[in-house]
Formats: structure tokens, sequence, C-alpha cells
């Protein structure tokens, strides 16, 4: 057992392995405000990744709609329960104001010489992928109509392997058959070294190791990282028609870069937050919390720092730096390794340094003649 300093727990924590960190590490920020659910993402992965035998109910990607929906059944709500709550303090006032997580992490909680605190799924919890899709958290009844506050509400949260700083995963498998890459962080298994103990899975705080029947051995979400050493994104980034994602890295040799959409995002500006960073995996995919929902419950989720994320997301419009790394994502099919806001337009450069998207602010209208000169035809459509 090793110490590690934790980040987003704002301390050090037990772990048991220790490894330089990455030369930069993989990270990604979801936009809650922006997934409608469509689940275009979760079968762009599936059609690539995951259509073989055996893999009928892997899902490396998959959208839940919370607070009900969840994949495997109560993935989150059952770890939750074991470790018994958890416990923030604050330090600091303003911009200096950090959180202190004083409750016991997963890796801690059994003691130094357990395995850290999971549970394994069973076979039914698998069996239906979208229980609790589109269910809200109470009646809507006939003459409802919006006043100001959601009291009724839902939000759909997309969710990937967290390529962690920690991985639980890693840690918890007797053969060392997980590994995490050097180069950027992304979380493998060794397919060859695999015996299928299934402790990894029993350990993912997010369930995001799978194990596949016919080939007696575990899975997981590869990161693409095939596209990413072309310097592209992954598929369910690239796929997404909401546009609720952004991949890139963040820096782990030094501190944080403002000209780097991740850092700026969630190191600088903490717009997005890690989810249950209580569990001590440092997990990198980062939420945008959705604006509509109670604090009591997002909090649980995303820790202690979800008002001020909202207070910054609503203040969006003024604030042209962060609107313009927001306007970043879906942008491109490359990775984004640096952005500046030009005027009026939000600049992209790729892993090549070469610029390859500049998102205006404000988008043009175009209004277009009632007659077609060119062919002699009158358009219906003008506005
Ligand atoms: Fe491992 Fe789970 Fe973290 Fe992915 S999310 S690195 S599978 S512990
Ligand atoms: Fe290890 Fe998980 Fe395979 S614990 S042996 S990677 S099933």
């Amino acid at each position: 057992m090793v110490k590690r300093f934790n980040w987003q727990i704002g301390r050090e924590q037990d772990y048991p392995y220790d490894a330089p960190p990455p030369k930069r590490q993989v990270a990604y920020v979801f936009d809650t405000n922006k997934c409608i659910e469509c689940q275009t993402c979760t079968v762009a992965c599936k059609t690539s990744w995951t259509s073989g035998k055996g893999q009928e109910t892997i899902f490396w990607n998959n959208v839940e709609t919370k607070p009900y929906g969840s994949y495997p059944q109560a993935w989150d709500s059952k770890l939750m329960d074991k470790c018994g709550g958890c416990e923030w303090e604050k330090n600091g006032e303003g911009d200096n104001q950090l959180y202190q997580l004083n409750s016991p992490t997963i890796f801690e909680k059994d003691g130094p010489d357990k395995p850290p605190l999971g549970h394994l799924p069973t076979e039914r919890d698998y069996s239906s992928p979208n229980l609790g899709e589109d269910d809200i958290t109470g009646m809507v009844d006939q003459g409802h109509h919006f006043e100001g506050l959601h009291p009724v509400w839902m939000f759909y949260l997309a969710r990937i392997c967290n390529h962690c700083d920690h991985p639980a995963c890693l840690a918890a498998c007797p053969r060392k058959a997980i590994y995490k890459r050097p180069e950027d962080g992304i979380v493998l298994v060794d397919q060859k070294r695999c015996r299928g103990y299934q402790e990894c899975i029993k350990a993912c705080p997010y369930k995001k190791v799978f194990y596949n029947i016919i080939n007696r051995a575990s899975e997981k979400c590869i990161g693409c990282y095939p596209r990413v050493e072309q310097g592209n994104v992954a598929l369910c980034v690239e796929s997404c028609i909401g546009k609720i994602r952004l991949h890139g890295f963040l820096t782990t040799d030094g501190e944080p870069r403002a000209d780097n959409p991740l850092d700026y995002i969630v190191k600088i500006r903490k717009l997005a937050l890690p989810s249950y960073p209580q569990f001590g995996t440092g997990p990198n995919v980062f939420y945008i919390p959705p604006v509509h929902v109670p604090n009591e419950f997002l909090e649980q989720i995303f820790g202690p720092n979800v008002e001020d994320a909202k207070k910054l997301y609503k203040a969006l419009k003024d604030d042209r730096q962060l609107l313009g790394a927001m306007m970043l994502f879906g942008a491109s099919d490359r990775i984004l390794i640096r952005f500046e806001v030009q005027g009026d337009e939000a600049v992209g450069w790729d892993v090549d340094d070469k610029e390859v998207v500049r998102v205006p602010f404000t988008e043009p209208t175009y209004y277009r003649k009632h007659l077609d000169e060119k062919t002699g035809a009158y358009r219906q459509n003008t506005a």
C-alpha cells in the first residue's frame, strides 16, 4: 500500500500500487444539459467494438436516466450503501475554496490488506440495460406547466470507463492483467494474461469491466486507443449528435494550461466535475451538472462543487473564454490540445499543432431569395 495524492478528494489516500503518472492523461467532459439520450454513442461503440459472441449484454458506453436508471442495475446505489455515506470538509474561501474528503475511499474502507470495497453484479443485473429509462421523479398531472422550477425531473448520464488515475480494476486483479498506459493513461485488460477471476468487475465502482462468458475473460472500454494514437477523438465522442462531449488530455507534468481546453474547463474553471469522487479512483470523465436538478441529489454523484459549477454554466453567455472552450464540443474529429478565442471565433489546434477548427460565436444567418434565378424555380421556405 502506498500513499498517493488524489486531487479530487483534496488529500493523500492509500492505493495498492505505485506508478508514476502518465505523460498526459486522456480525459473527457460531458455536458449533461445537452444530452438527449439518443444512444447514438452507445450504438457507435457497440457496433464497432462489442458486436461479437459473448458480448450481447456488454455496453462499454451506455446512457442511463437518473435517478432511476442504472446499468448494471443499482451499480452506484449498492456501493454507496456499502460505503455508508461520505463526508466533505470545506477549507478556504472564494477561488481558494477546496473540499477534503474525510470519509474512507473504497481502498481504505476495509483496511490496507483487503481488496477495494465492491460488489459483483448478478447476471440479472445486466439483463435490462434500459430499465428506468425516461422515468421521472414524480407524477405530471393534467394542467401542469413550467413555472420556473422543476419539481419533477430526470437527466441523462452518459457513461464510459473513466480511465481512472487510481484504477480499482487494476488494483484488484490478482493476475496483474490490467495496466495503465504510460503515454496517455488509457486503462486496458491484457486478454492473454486475464484468467477470468472477475475481481476487477467487483472492484470497479462504475462497473465498466465486463465478463465475456464465451472468452472467459474480462473486457472493457479501450478508450478507442487506435484512434487516439492517430490524434482522433473516440467514436462515442465523434458520433454524439448532441455535441455534449469533448475529448482531450489533462496535463500531468506541470501546472494546468489555460490554453488546453480540458485543463481549462476541468482544473482551472472547475465547470466539470468527476462522478463519485468519494470512491477514490480519480475518474477522468468530467460532467457539467444538469442545472435543473436539485443539489441534494447531484452532490452525491458529483461532489460538493455542484452549485459553483451550475452558477458558472448559467453565466456562460458573459464568460467568453469559457464559452469559447465550450463551443469546441463536437466541433472536430481531431483531439484538440490547444485553443484560443480570437475576436468572434473560438479556434482549436490538434495534436500536430495544426489549426483544425474555427467556430463563430454567432452563427451567420443567410436569407435566400424567393425566386432561384439559376433554375427559375420558386422556393417556398424562404424567410
Ligand atoms: Fe478501471 Fe472502472 Fe476506473 Fe475504468 S472506471 S479505469 S474499469 S476502475
Ligand atoms: Fe484479472 Fe479481472 Fe481477468 S481480475 S484475471 S482482469 S477477470
